[in-house]
């Protein structure tokens, strides 16, 4: 028995990094899980290796910042799967600049991405979820940047605080249908968004990452302790199960310690 049995989930960039490993757990642990991302090879692979266990998938490549993508994503699960139970928002980049040198086009990319896509796709999965006795789940993936600010992300930190009180409207707006709506603030998590800057990947044509400096002082906090995205999808899994049936507009904190 999986605790997601007959379930069916869509998880926004789930090609790679925590949205993958959220994938792989809800897969195993019985869903039935819509992969999306921008990029189709990486959410191919997500597919391959969900299918190589015989966990049930589908692939949706879909920009989250377009309203009507949005929409085809949630009716990939609608249409293929006849529902849709839960919904991960957990797409999301990041464009670090300090304040004066931040660009219109850093703050409009990461805001849109980060806090547009998570409403567009909210907003499209009202069709499959305001109904009676739906008992559906949403979680939207935050950061420690979204509680505490942090230098070099204005618009991330924005972006992720304005994921909050979404949050908490969504768990107002639907809790009648019996829809849990949840945030899970994330500290430091192995993936490219946080490898060293210097070396990193480029991302939309920017490199992504965090200067090598602030990264170590930043792993010596965690007593050098760094979430993998394993690691990370396992909150998400809690949020998502029957376990967590009256927990709504809360932020779990899943930071190793770097906010309290
Ligand atoms: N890594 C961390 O330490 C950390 C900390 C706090 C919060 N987060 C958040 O966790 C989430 C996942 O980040 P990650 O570290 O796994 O990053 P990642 O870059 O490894 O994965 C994010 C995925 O989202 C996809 N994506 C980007 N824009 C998209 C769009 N418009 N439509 C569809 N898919 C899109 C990317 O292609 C990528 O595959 C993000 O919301 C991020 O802000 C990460």
């Amino acid at each position: 028995m999986g605790k997601l049995d007959g379930k069916v989930a869509v998880i926004t960039g789930s090609g790679r990094g925590i949205g993958k490993a959220i994938a792989i757990l809800f897969a195993r642990e019985g869903a039935t899980v819509v992969i999306n991302d921008i990029d189709i090879a990486p959410a191919q692979e997500t597919v391959t290796e969900i299918q190589a266990f015989g966990g049930k998938t589908a692939v949706c490549v879909a920009d989250i910042t377009k309203a009507e993508e949005s929409q085809k994503l949630m009716d990939t699960a609608g249409e293929k799967f006849g529902k849709l139970d839960i919904l991960v928002n957990n797409a999301g980049i990041t464009r670090d600049a300090l304040i004066p040198r931040m660009t219109d086009a850093g703050w409009d990319t990461c805001i849109n991405i980060n806090l547009k896509g998570t409403f567009n796709c909210i907003r499209a999965a009202s069709k499959y979820m305001m109904k009676d006795g739906h008992n559906g789940r949403i979680i939207n993936v935050t950061s420690v940047a979204g509680l505490m600010g942090n230098v070099g992300q204005i618009n991330y930190s924005a972006a992720k605080a304005g994921i909050i009180g979404l949050t908490k409207t969504v768990a107002k707006e639907w809790a009648s249908y019996g829809i849990t709506c949840n945030a899970i603030a994330y500290g430091f998590v192995d993936t490219r968004l946080t490898r060293e800057k210097e070396t990193g990947e480029e991302v939309m044509g920017k490199k992504v990452g965090i200067p090598k400096k602030i990264r170590d002082m930043m792993i010596m906090q965690l007593a050098g302790k760094v979430m993998t995205p394993e690691d990370a999808a396992k909150p998400v899994l809690f949020l998502a199960s029957e376990d967590a049936a009256f927990i709504t507009g809360n932020v779990l904190n899943v930071t190793a310690g770097l906010y309290m």
